[in-house]
């Protein structure tokens, strides 16, 4: 999977990629990830890639001819263009999911300032928001679909680490614990210690169940739960999910 990021700020991108498991991705050749100066690709003088909008109004808006020409000059039949935007389609885990399996190379552009010229919406084939708030601009939302993306890919971290990921089948995930067992009386689920995976297994189950129930109701499909599943549902509403 080949990124191409194009923004103003080329050093906020790379500081990022240069650390931890992205770090990682790119030297075992799972992603390419390519930073494009916006300011490289304008004919402006003074790298002009911004200016005053027509009509009146505050602030500086993106330009069309750099942005184009940018997309232009990495853009290959199996790109798919995406742009960084708080008007766009939510980011959601299933889009993560639809990326890593179907896409060879995104484009990302990264929004800035006010705004921008609204012609550039004719070369992105999706706009899309990380969330209903505003950033000064699009580099922290650009990052966040390359790491939700990259996570995904075969052979970037092991597989069941995302099979049970919060939101796959649409629960959160279960509580975990790690050492100490006993942390100043808190103890860890003896369940957990015994070895007796039949039981782990329903204790996470319960615990996905559980976290979903009391931190996300609004995740919770009725269809998508076994009987089972549906049981220990009424256990936690006549229990207010303690
Ligand atoms: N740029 C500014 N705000 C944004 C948001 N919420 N998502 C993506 N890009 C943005």
């Amino acid at each position: 999977m080949k990124f191409s990021i194009i923004t103003l700020f080329p050093n906020l991108i790379n500081s990022y990629i240069s650390e931890s498991i992205i770090k990682r991705a790119i030297e075992k050749n799972k992603i390419e990830i390519e930073v494009l100066d916006l300011r490289n690709f304008t004919n402006y003088s003074h790298n002009q890639v911004d200016d005053y909008q027509f009509g009146g109004g505050k602030g500086m808006v993106l330009m069309v001819e750099p942005v184009v020409n940018a997309i232009e000059s990495c853009k290959t039949k199996n790109s798919k263009v995406i742009l960084t935007s708080p008007q766009g389609k939510t980011w959601k885990q299933n889009l993560a999911r639809e990326f890593a399996k179907n896409e060879e190379h995104i484009i990302i552009i990264c929004g800035h300032y006010e705004g921008f010229d609204e012609r550039i919406l004719d070369y992105v084939d999706l706009e899309v928001s990380i969330g209903d708030y505003v950033l000064t601009g699009g580099e922290l939302a650009s990052l966040i679909f390359v790491d939700s993306i990259t996570r995904l890919i075969d052979g970037v971290i092991a597989k069941e680490s995302h099979q049970n990921d919060s939101f796959e089948n649409d629960l959160l995930d279960h509580p975990v614990y790690t050492k100490p067992i006993d942390f100043r009386g808190k103890k860890v689920p003896e369940v957990l210690t015994s070895g007796h995976h039949a039981n782990i297994d329903k204790f996470r189950q319960e615990g996905r169940l559980k976290n979903t129930y009391n931190k996300r109701p609004d995740l919770l499909k009725i269809d998508n739960l076994s009987v089972s599943d549906l049981d220990y549902l009424e256990v936690l509403k006549n229990t207010k999910g303690e």
